[in-house]
């Protein structure tokens, strides 16, 4: 039988590292993508010697719009099915809106919404046509919420639970389903990658294999809307969902300060 390949964006680091971890135990073969291409081979590495699994590695910068065709197109040139996409890469800048470089919000917005939505564009034609796959795209509590000091990071997030629960319903009366896995706090290297160590929030952090594990399932299973942790389901759930929008932004505010 065909071993099922998962395509994971950002398993250089962090929760996208775990997942390929969780995917390979679990027997099936991998193509891992981000930019730091000796991280991506130690973890071929890894997961050939510990799994017996087939890695592809592909270095490539998702902020760079050609690189989202580039990977469909080397997957479909070598003949790979990508039965899971799992659009995990993405990033943060903590701080004032106007006192961030520009540059860095527009590269945001191509890592977080625009090479997700092609990616999941441009894999969902193969699997509508098999009738099979799995889609999941990594977003956050953050995406429940407004977040001053971190704003168009939390606005990237809530495009992406968004997109994701619309595709789901799209979908419904097929074999694919999509997933939005909605971690909170997760101790990685995302808060220093985007400046955000001394954030308050950052006290109240889980493990990334603990987020993998969950997500993965929750992959498996084919549900909407993942939100990994009893404490997170609870703030979503009764926190951010009942109260109003203006105390849950200064909530938002609160945690995104440095404390
Ligand atoms: N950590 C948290 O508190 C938290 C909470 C909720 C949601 N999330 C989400 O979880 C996902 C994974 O983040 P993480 O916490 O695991 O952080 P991380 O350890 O910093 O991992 C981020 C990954 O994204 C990749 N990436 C960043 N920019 C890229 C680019 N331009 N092109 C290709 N790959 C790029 C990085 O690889 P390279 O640097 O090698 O390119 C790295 O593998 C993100 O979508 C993040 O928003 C994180």
């Amino acid at each position: 039988m065909k071993k099922p390949v998962a395509l994971i964006t950002g398993a250089s680091s962090g929760i996208g590292r775990e997942l390929a971890k969780v995917h390979a135990s679990k027997g099936g073969d991998l193509v891992i993508v981000a930019r730091r291409e000796e991280r991506l081979n130690e973890l071929k590495e890894e997961l050939e010697s510990n799994h017996g699994c087939h890695v592809a590695v592909l270095a490539k910068d998702l902020s760079v719009r050609k690189s989202r065709k580039e990977i469909f197109d080397y997957t479909e040139s070598k003949g790979i099915e990508v039965d899971y996409l799992i659009n995990n890469a993405g990033f943060g800048a903590l701080g004032p809106y106007h006192e961030q470089d520009w540059q860095r919000y527009q590269n945001m917005i191509e890592v977080n919404i625009t090479a997700l939505s092609e990616l999941t564009w441009l894999y969902l034609k193969p699997m509508t046509k098999r009738n099979s796959g799995k889609i999941m795209n990594v977003s956050s509590v953050a995406g429940f919420t407004p977040g001053p000091r971190h704003a168009v990071y939390f606005a990237t997030k809530a495009y992406v639970t968004s997109l994701s629960e619309a595709l789901a319903e799209e979908l419904r009366n097929t074999d694919i389903t999509v997933t939005a896995l909605c971690p909170g706090f997760t101790d990685t290297e995302f808060a220093e990658a985007g400046n955000a160590q001394a954030a308050r929030g950052m006290k109240f952090t889980t493990t990334p294999d603990k987020v993998a594990e969950y997500g993965y399932r929750a992959m498996i299973k084919g549900k909407t809307v993942a939100v990994e942790g009893i404490i997170n389901k609870f703030l979503v759930a009764v926190g951010i969902r009942t109260m109003p929008r203006k105390l849950i932004t200064k909530v938002s505010r609160f945690l995104m300060e440095k404390g």
